[in-house]
């Protein structure tokens, strides 16, 4: 079972399950809401999952500064009832977090699962609240921390990108806000191949990429001339502070599953030169 089922790495997992033929349901808020454990209850009874693949969560950064209770719902209760369920119906549950959970450094060294979290904003303490109750009450569970994805949908970066590209004469981006572009089926992809793990994983691909120069490599490979300028994250003036510098590293995750992990860039040239836009 996935919640959060039209999110875009929900649909990742989707093609991806699709492709292998195998048995499943993806169901979004309008069918499951799962901050409501009685709904939630109901269609685990429903249709008695073995697994169960949470994408569902309230990603809005900003807006998480003044509807905080709202995120806490979806990203705090969410999981916990999805914890307390597994426990009960014996599945095993799946969740998605961030990096957002850290707060930066100066030295450009990713971050492991065993360094110290901080959040810098309340969209980052709802996901650190919301993994470290769903592994409590399930150790057995898994929970994949990932960052900046991209995938199919407008719910993300790439997609802004190309809309402001057509809107505005000059793109300003944040040249001081580092981490690590992630491809949803990369995540899915790993994620499905890993389901007997437990814990708590970094998964992203290697290496680490300032948003300005992100958003270069996009328009240079789409071939779209835009004038682009990189500023500092504070021009924005933004609600929620962002981490400087909030890459991580999957040494664990891939020293476990045995797979090729290759460069961010690898897999964001493979995406767009396959993606229609
Ligand atoms: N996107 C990123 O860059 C990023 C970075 C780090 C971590 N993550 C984490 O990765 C996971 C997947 O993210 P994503 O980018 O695929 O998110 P997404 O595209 O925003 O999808 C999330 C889905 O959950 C739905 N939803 C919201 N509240 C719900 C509720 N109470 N019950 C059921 N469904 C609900 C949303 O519906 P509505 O659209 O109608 O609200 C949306 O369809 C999340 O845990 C996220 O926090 C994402």
């Amino acid at each position: 079972m996935i919640t959060g089922g039209a999110g875009q790495l929900a649909r990742a997992f989707c093609t991806l399950l699709d492709k292998a033929n195998a048995k499943y349901i993806a169901l979004d808020i309008d069918k499951l809401d799962i901050s409501d454990i009685d709904e939630l209850s109901k269609v685990c009874r429903e249709y008695n999952p073995d697994f169960l693949i949470n994408c569902a969560a309230y990603n809005n950064v900003d807006a998480a500064e003044s509807e905080f209770e709202t995120a806490m719902k979806v990203n705090y209760t969410g999981p916990k009832n999805i914890a307390t369920l597994s426990v009960e119906h014996k599945f095993k549950a799946i969740h998605f977090s961030t990096d957002y959970v850290f707060g930066g450094r100066q030295l450009y060294i990713p971050f492991k699962e065993q360094d110290e979290t901080a959040p810098l904003n309340k969209y980052g303490i709802s996901k650190l609240k919301g993994e470290q109750i769903f592994l409590e009450i399930s150790p057995k569970n898994l929970v994949f921390r990932v960052s900046w994805l991209y995938g199919e949908g407008r719910q993300n970066f790439i997609y802004k990108l190309l809309q402001w590209s057509q809107s505005r004469n000059e793109i300003l981006i944040a040249n001081d806000e580092i981490s690590v572009p992630t491809s949803t089926y990369f995540v899915a992809m790993n994620a499905l191949e890993a389901l007997d793990a437990n814990g708590l994983f970094h998964l992203v691909p290697d290496g680490y990429v300032s948003r300005y120069d992100y958003a270069k490599f996009v328009l240079n490979k789409l071939k779209v001339k835009s004038s682009i300028k990189p500023v500092p994250a504070e021009y924005f003036k933004l609600p929620a502070r962002r981490p400087n510098f909030s890459a991580m590293d999957s040494t664990l995750f891939f020293s476990l599953v045995n797979r090729e992990k290759k460069h961010w860039s690898e897999y964001l040239e493979e995406f767009l030169t396959n993606y229609k836009f």
